[in-house]
């Protein structure tokens, strides 16, 4: 797939931007605080309803205005769809497609593929279990765009569990009869069957993703490994070792939910005296190794850009593959992805080269080259390949102007 157009009102720093993108390698190269990124993060925000900087959106609006509106233009095999999303902070976002009357902001996931490529990723290694969660959330709500919504539903799940966690605590300690006790129940029955459906999808997913991560990362790294990565669940910690859900190959969400029962009320009094929500995929992380060793906290710096760059890499690779799966079933997705043809995902690099040592930067250009759209953002056209010819735009002043 390919992007061919984009606008933008009030979106970031700019008021009002057009801008038509290549198949192939897109430069887009401008000082510093220009808008490139503003522009790359307009279509990840098309592709999963979030942006790659911030987890509101307020900030994503122009400031002193109240809405901001991205248009594009996508290209799929023969087919091109159209996508116009309103962003207005704290209300539902507005969408509609090849221009009919407007729908849920949900139904444009699963249209547009980006994996983007940032120096946060690091973070993805070197930081917290929540850097590693929130990418493989990403990633599956790009291949099952139903997951958003349990995605929020768990978070709100998980708000209001907690609030009633620390009331009904206070109660206890008091020792007043509380009827928040049996309302419990129900939260944690709900926290339960939505934890073990995100369980069972992350779990696979990062099945899924070992042998991509390894392969992406012994070609960036020319071969110190190897890479590996394993879901951590925070259940393990009060299971049985030989029902531990980290090392098993497959984990039905109905037994999760089961597990997550089982552990909750055995975990009450705890959970009531610390007023907080201790189990669940909240709670979950990835281990990456390399070469046997937790990335975090052994890995060179060098080490950590590899893998970072593997993980997305294998994000990449992993949504090229979802192409021809089953097709779409509103109610119950069977397999990844619901649009069948050209999935493969647009990339974006922002800032990426510049981070990169020669070798690790060879390696990355090999593996652009043959991409069907890459986004490519640099302070100065040298950091952009030689290699990597193709459409250059001049971003300055929240104008895009192509050059080449
Ligand atoms: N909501 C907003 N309203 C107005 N301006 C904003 C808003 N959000 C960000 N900006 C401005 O956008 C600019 C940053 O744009 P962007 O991050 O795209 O820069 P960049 O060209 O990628 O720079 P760099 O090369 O440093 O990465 C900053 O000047 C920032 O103040
Ligand atoms: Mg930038």
């Amino acid at each position: 797939m390919f992007v061919s157009h984009l606008s933008l009102v009030d979106f970031r720093s700019y008021s009002q931007v057009s801008v038509e993108f290549e198949p192939g390698v897109n430069a887009l190269v401008g000082p510093n605080g220009q808008g490139k990124t503003n522009l790359v993060e307009a279509l990840g925000y098309v592709a999963t309803l979030g942006s790659h900087r911030v987890s509101g959106d307020s900030a994503l609006v122009r400031a002193g205005t109240s809405r901001a509106l991205i248009q594009t233009r996508i290209v799929r095999g023969e087919r091109a769809s159209t996508v116009e999303l309103e962003i207005v902070p704290g209300k539902s976002n507005r969408v509609r497609l090849n221009r009919s009357s407007p729908t849920r902001a949900r139904d444009v996931l699963g249209l547009l593929h980006v994996v983007v490529f940032a120096p946060e990723d690091l973070v993805l290694v070197k930081g917290d279990p929540d850097a590693r969660r929130a990418f493989l959330d990403v990633l599956s709500v790009q291949l099952v765009p139903r997951f958003r919504g349990v995605l929020n539903e768990y978070d709100r799940v998980l708000r209001q569990r907690g609030a009633l966690l620390k009331s009904a605590g206070m109660h206890r300690r008091g020792n007043a009869e509380s009827s928040d006790l049996r309302t419990l129940d129900v939260w944690d029955a709900k926290l339960a069957h939505l934890g073990g459906a995100i369980v069972e999808l992350r779990h696979r997913l990062v099945r899924d993703l070992t042998p991509l991560v390894e392969q992406a990362y012994e070609h960036v790294s020319s071969g110190q490994g190897p890479a590996s990565l394993e879901y951590r669940c925070s259940l393990d910690a009060y299971l049985a070792e030989d029902v531990s859900i980290g090392a098993s190959q497959e984990v039905p969400a109905s037994l999760i939910e089961a597990q997550l029962l089982e552990v909750m009320s055995r975990l009450r009094g705890k959970e009531l005296d610390r007023g907080v929500n201790l189990v669940g995929p909240h709670r979950d992380d990835v281990l990456l190794s390399i070469g046997g060793l937790p990335a975090k906290g052994y890995a060179s710096h060098g080490e950590s850009w590899s893998l970072a760059l593997a993980l997305r890499l294998a994000s990449y690779d992993l949504l090229t593959q979802s192409e021809g799966l089953p097709g779409p079933d509103a109610n119950e997705p069977s397999g990844w992805l619901p649009w069948g043809q050209d999935a493969e995902p647009v990339m974006v690099l922002d800032d990426v080269f510049a981070e990169l040592d020669v070798s690790r930067r060879e390696k990355l250009v090999e593996r652009v080259a043959t991409v069907k759209q890459v986004l490519i953002t640099a302070a100065v056209a040298q950091d952009v390949p030689e290699e990597l010819a193709g459409a250059r735009f001049d971003v300055m002043a929240g104008e895009v102007t192509r050059v080449l």
